[in-house]
């Protein structure tokens, strides 16, 4: 018998391992550079002080174990959503609930769907399941979802669609999702990733387009739609592990059965609640972001770079070498920024927005390490 490092399935040896932005405290040891991080799609804002508060409170009871059920978090969200409470699942982040929907649908012989350049936990997750993941190509910079349908085949179970999509910030409205839906067959969960929804629904309302009416099917009853939604990013809850989704009781019932036993911390769910009532902090963030992106993307041009117009918390754009010694670059500079080499994209950067301050030190550090155009 061979010894047991050995003999550790083929599917798990094959796995990439998920690269995480730079954490500011190592990048500083590593350079002895103070940073700014520009990296993870956070909130530059940090949290929200009603979630602080509600933290400290419940740091005092945190010798016993949680509600499993997240029942008052729950109930809020239902409210919220107009949904019942059998509507939907708390997990650790949106991270757990794809690895716990992962694991419930798809095994050996099963496939995923999404597009290329999209979410990098979607292809973990998949394979952490023995499935195979299928990803279409993207069209000016966004899903495809033509050619997705076309790609659904009798062993498909999963199609995730980020939306807006990681990292290029594009999104699709929300006719266009009607329309996938209305093709998409019965035996195939849909899943709409809605990571960035409050900074989506934001750049759509002032772009004069609805962005999404994902959760009218979940109320509707239909059985192969999920919502998912975080508190990682506008309500500034990244480091709790808090994220959720809408969907079908029974299906959720399942996913359930997959959840480990209290995951979701005391802590997590009094600052998710205390976040969700916050409407002053997501307000002044999405006002951040919106002002930082319309700030930030003509110093793109300005610099001769190409930049995507962003429905998210970030923007991709492509640089003039490889994105890995640009990125590294940058990190001498004091800013981490995320190479997208690990998606496959040679020379493409995400960069978070960040606050006023943390723009004009990313711009100040572009202009100096991009050459300028010529002007005549
Ligand atoms: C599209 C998308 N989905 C999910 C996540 C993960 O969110 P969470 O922190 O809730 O696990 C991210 C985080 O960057 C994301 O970009």
């Amino acid at each position: 018998m061979k010894p047991l490092l050995e003999l550790i399935p083929d599917h798990i040896r094959r796995l990439a391992t998920y690269v995480p932005g730079k954490a500011v405290r190592q990048a500083q040891r590593e350079t002895g550079i103070a940073m700014i991080k520009l990296a993870s799609n956070e909130n530059p804002l940090g949290p929200s002080p009603r979630a602080v508060e509600a933290i400290r409170a419940a740091a005092a009871e945190v010798n016993l174990y949680p509600d499993n059920e997240a029942s008052d978090l729950r109930q809020e969200l239902a409210k919220r959503h107009h949904l019942a409470p059998e509507n939907i699942f708390l997990a650790d982040g949106s991270l757990g609930l794809l690895d716990i929907l992962a694991r419930t649908l798809l095994t050996p012989g099963l496939n995923c769907i999404t597009s290329e350049r999209s979410f990098i936990s979607y292809p973990i997750v998949t394979r952490a399941a023995g499935a195979e993941l299928i990803s279409t190509p993207m069209r000016h910079d966004s899903y495809d979802l033509d050619a997705i349908a076309a790609a659904i085949n009798d062993r498909t179970r999963v199609v995730i669609l980020a939306n807006p999509n990681n990292p290029t910030g594009t999104m699709f409205d929300a006719d266009v999702t009607e329309r996938f839906l209305s093709r998409a067959p019965d035996h195939v969960l849909i899943v709409l990733d809605e990571a960035y929804y409050d900074f989506a629904t934001f750049f759509a309302a002032q772009r004069g387009v609805t962005y999404t009416r994902s959760l009218d099917y979940v109320r509707a009853g239909r059985p192969n739609v999920l919502v998912l939604r975080t508190f990682s990013k506008a309500h500034g809850l990244a480091g709790l592990r808090l994220g959720y989704g809408c969907g079908h009781p029974e299906l959720l019932q399942y996913f359930g059965r997959l959840r480990n036993a209290f995951s979701v911390s005391a802590v997590a769910q009094a600052a998710g609640l205390a976040a969700l009532r916050d409407e002053e902090h997501i307000r002044r963030t999405v006002e951040n972001n919106t002002a930082g992106a319309a700030w930030l993307m003509p110093r793109f041009s300005e610099i001769g770079l190409r930049a995507v117009e962003t429905s998210a918390n970030f923007i991709y754009f492509e640089v003039e070498e490889d994105a890995n010694v640009f990125a590294r670059k940058m990190l001498a500079e004091g800013v981490i920024v995320r190479s997208l080499v690990p998606w496959g994209i040679s020379n493409g950067i995400r960069v978070t927005i960040g606050t006023p301050d943390q723009n004009d030190k990313f711009v100040d550090a572009l202009r100096k390490l991009v050459r300028q155009p010529v002007t005549s």
